[in-house]
């Protein structure tokens, strides 16, 4: 019998990406045209039909919400062409990460999935998360949630061996993060700061091109666990914290089986066993280069990595249209 570990090396690590790139290509049509939840609804549709194609009896764990408020791709739908009869796959996806993006024709927009066997995902509820994540080559243990970003940005620093003043932080740029961008600029930290798109900005500390250390602040939680993906195959520290707004969040959690509340979890927890990470870039990126047309093709550029083998693939895809 074919098991889920022999479908994710050999068939699904490819296909994922036509999956990423059907959700790319469609909401690179809505690119700067103002309409967030246009461009959304084509990447939805296009990647839920993509999914669809796929031999396996898929699960979606973090989808587009719960199934009340999203008429697809909600969390708890099956997806797949194989249902009681293929692996079984556990999904975790944004068919367009950065719908304001998308909308402004800003950077960074991209098409996201992660899968991984069953009961691998934590099925993170759509809360926010405090993150704190960096690249690979730190020694274990380096940030931590329960110090302050002061402590952190000294340890990055100490472990690096340069001074906290040579240490770029990745923050998104919300009023929340008033406090953490004073903190860090008080000890001389660079701040980059993003508008949206914090599974680029987590992934971004793992590439040392982009000259960002280390990725802090709060953004959503879903978005935690696909970042935490793309770090299991390329190596990379990440904590992260659910933050509850009320109770009916917290309820959300519960109902999924979160019972400790305030934990801080590991990157291994998060996301756990073999896992693989897809992306295709709908706007230009730190990450993976935009959706271009050009007559009648399109390319698409899109990244797939693997956890258990560690390797990364990037592909660059020429497409027909019409
Ligand atoms: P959407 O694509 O769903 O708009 O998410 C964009 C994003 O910037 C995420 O990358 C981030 O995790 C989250 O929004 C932050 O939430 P908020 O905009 O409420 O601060």
């Amino acid at each position: 019998m074919t098991t889920a570990s022999d479908v994710l090396d050999r068939v699904l690590v490819l296909e994922m990406v036509r999956v990423t790139e059907a959700a790319a290509i469609a909401a690179s049509t809505l690119v700067g045209r103002g309409d967030e939840k246009a461009a959304d609804a084509a990447a939805v549709e296009a990647m839920r039909a993509a999914l669809n194609s796929l031999y396996m009896d898929g699960t979606v764990v973090i989808g587009e919400g719960e199934r009340d408020e999203a008429p697809m791709l909600f969390i708890g739908e099956k997806v797949g062409s194989a249902p009681g009869k293929g692996p079984k796959i556990d999904i975790a996806l944004d068919p367009l990460e950065g719908t304001t993006i998308t909308a402004k024709a800003g950077p960074n927009a991209l098409a996201v999935l992660a899968i991984s066997e069953e009961g691998n995902l934590l099925n993170a509820p759509d809360v926010y998360m405090d993150k704190i994540a960096v690249g690979p080559g730190y020694p274990e243990g380096v940030i931590d949630l329960d110090k302050s970003p002061t402590e952190n940005v000294e340890a990055i620093a100490a472990a690096k061996g340069v001074k906290p003043s040579e240490i770029i932080a990745c923050v998104l740029d919300r009023p929340r993060h008033e406090a953490l961008i004073a903190e860090l600029r008080a000890i001389g930290c660079g701040v980059m700061l993003i508008g949206d798109g914090d599974v680029a900005g987590v992934i971004a500390t793992t590439n040392p091109e982009t000259t960002i250390d280390v990725y802090m602040g709060s953004g959503g939680a879903p978005e935690g666990v696909l970042a935490c993906a793309a770090l299991r195959c390329v190596g990379g520290q990440f904590k992260g914290r659910l933050l509850f707004r009320n109770d009916d969040e917290r309820g959300r959690a519960r109902k999924w089986g979160i019972t400790d509340l305030d934990k801080q979890y590991d990157l291994s927890e998060l996301v756990k066993g073999d896992a693989i990470f897809a992306a295709t870039g709908v706007t230009d990126g730190s990450l993976l280069a935009g959706v271009k047309r050009r007559g009648d093709r399109m390319t698409t550029n899109s990244v797939v990595m693997r956890a258990s083998s560690g390797t990364v693939r990037w592909v660059k895809g020429e497409h027909r249209i019409g």
